[in-house]
């Protein structure tokens, strides 16, 4: 019998055969390119003010409302097991139209932010959201002017004083979410002066008005009726806009950017990639992790692969951090 190197391949007239790496896992191991790591991974986490249980959310299986306590906890398991950092959204039990709950060191955003500074210190980056949306009762991201627009630089001052108090209560990062003009720079001059240097900004830069925003509305019981579009991107707008914001928050001084969501977005998680000059991150957000929850209880895909191949589309497209629900248990249980 002829010993033919291409035998059972089908003949010897293809001579580049791109499935020869591909011919065993020990190949496909060795030429892999995009990994993924728990420490890239950042977990986000909600805590609910006066709640003794932590709360399921409907629309997000598998995450909860957590309350103090079980938010100690969960932030714990989820450093032993090398989730890369955590970020904190707050449930308040009551809102007003500046929300002031945001900025009171007794609010319940800035008091877990203390509780989980004191209990873990610097063993993992302790980042907190930096909006407005969860503590007013209109439910926008912003102050509002007479006239009910959301009131740009009326809003920088409330989060001027947001930021002073979460540094004060010990986060490592703070993440303006809100897409106001000139956030990043209000903030970076108001730390400074403050003494805060230390106190780095995670630029939600590239943020877009999408509805895969829909089961975070659940989550963090959000009285907004109407929309975001006035500040927050739209969806068809072309790239060039986004690299313009980049290019703005890293010129006020971001320490990184990121894009937001994340899968309908991977093109300009690309394009930023290629441009920005410091770590870029994307946010897997809540609909994006409910898709791939309820398709995979209706049994339409496989729930570990889809969520791990989501993540490798992320990493592929250039993000290196990561913001996914999935973190605690990727870490635990998938990236082993
Ligand atoms: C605003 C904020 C939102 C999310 C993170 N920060 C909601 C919004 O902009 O409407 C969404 C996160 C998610 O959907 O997982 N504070």
């Amino acid at each position: 019998a002829s010993a033919h190197p291409l035998a059972g391949t089908g003949g010897g007239a293809l001579p580049v055969r791109p499935r020869r790496l591909r011919s065993t896992a020990a190949l496909r191991r060795l030429v892999t390119d995009v990994r993924l790591h728990p420490s890239d991974l950042v977990l986000p986490l909600f805590v609910r003010e006066g709640t003794t249980e932590p709360q399921p959310i409907r629309s997000m299986p598998g995450v909860v409302q957590h309350t103090r306590t079980s938010l100690l906890a969960a932030a714990r398991e989820a450093v032993a097991a090398g989730v890369g950092g955590l970020m904190l959204f707050g449930v308040p039990e009551r809102r007003d139209a500046l929300g002031s709950g945001a900025d009171d060191p007794d609010g319940v955003l800035n008091v877990a932010l203390a509780d989980l500074r004191d209990a873990l210190g610097d063993d993992t980056v302790l980042m907190a959201d930096l909006c407005l949306d969860e503590f007013t009762d209109h439910g926008h991201c912003g102050v509002l002017d007479p006239a009910g627009r959301v009131d740009n630089d009326a809003t920088l001052e409330r989060y001027a004083s947001m930021a002073l108090a979460q540094a004060a209560a010990g986060a490592h990062l703070l993440g303006p979410s809100g897409m106001m003009d000139g956030q990043i720079g209000h903030l970076r001059a108001v730390l400074d002066a403050a003494g805060r240097a230390d106190v780095g900004l995670l630029a939600y830069a590239v943020k877009y008005a999408s509805a895969f925003y829909g089961p975070f509305r659940e989550a963090v019981d959000s009285q907004l009726s109407g929309d975001r579009r006035t500040y927050q991107q739209d969806p068809a707008a072309n790239v060039a806009e986004a690299l313009r914001e980049v290019r703005l928050d890293l010129a006020e001084g971001a320490d990184l950017v990121m894009v937001k969501p994340g899968l309908p977005y991977l093109d300009v998680v690309r394009a930023v990639a290629d441009v920005a000059d410091v770590p870029v991150a994307a946010y897997q957000v809540s609909g994006e992790y409910a898709m791939v929850e309820f398709a995979a209880a209706a049994g339409a895909v496989d729930r570990e692969r889809a969520a791990l191949e989501s993540l490798l589309a992320l990493r592929r497209a250039g993000a290196q951090v990561v913001l996914t629900y999935w973190a605690l248990e990727a870490a635990q249980r998938w990236l082993g």
